[in-house]
């Protein structure tokens, strides 16, 4: 289980780095500092918080599984909720209704918080360095 999650949210992350790259990389060559905080959540969210996940992941043994499973489904949800919201609130590029753009960042944040308080716990909830795989 483990090793499966793990691997997934590695590609994952290393998706997320290319585009938050990309995005810093038109960032700087515009000279259009608008998708700062965005470009900052992929890379550090994304990348960064993901990866760092799929590498605890292929270390540790978690004694409940599906705790792994929810916790790196949560995560990825999070990472996209969180950043889609944040470029759909600050820049609104299909004019949706205000309100509606606002609940779906709100929604993407509250999941990657879970994710990271879950995460917490999942800390606790590993076999002992003598049974891991
Ligand atoms: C792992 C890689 C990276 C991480 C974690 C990262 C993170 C960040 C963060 C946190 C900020 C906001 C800084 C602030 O609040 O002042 C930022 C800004 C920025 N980043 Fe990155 N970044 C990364 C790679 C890159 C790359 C590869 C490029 C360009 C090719 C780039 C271009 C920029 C630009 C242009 C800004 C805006 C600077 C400004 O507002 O003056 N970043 N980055
Ligand atoms: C529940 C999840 C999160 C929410 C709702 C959230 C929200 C925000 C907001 C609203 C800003 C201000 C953006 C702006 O200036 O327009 C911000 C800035 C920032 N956040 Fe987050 N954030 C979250 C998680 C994180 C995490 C996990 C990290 C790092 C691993 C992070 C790193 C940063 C940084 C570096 C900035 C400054 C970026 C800049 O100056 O452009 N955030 N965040």
């Amino acid at each position: 289980m483990e090793q499966t999650w793990s691997i997934r949210l590695i590609r994952f992350a290393a998706i997320f780095g290319l585009i938050g790259t990309f995005l810093g990389a038109q960032m700087s060559g515009n000279m259009d500092y608008s998708l700062r905080p965005i470009h900052a959540h992929i890379l550090l969210v994304g990348w960064l918080s993901v990866f760092a996940w799929g590498i605890f992941y292929k270390v540790y043994t978690v004694k409940f599984k599906k705790l792994v499973a929810i916790h790196s489904i949560l995560s990825m949800i999070g990472a996209v909720g969180l950043t889609l919201g944040m470029w759909m609130y600050n820049i609104n590029p299909f004019d949706l209704n205000e309100t509606l753009v606002m609940v779906f960042f709100i929604v993407g944040g509250t999941l990657l918080l879970l994710a990271f308080f879950l995460f917490v716990i999942i800390t606790f909830l590993i076999e002992k360095p003598g049974k891991q795989q």
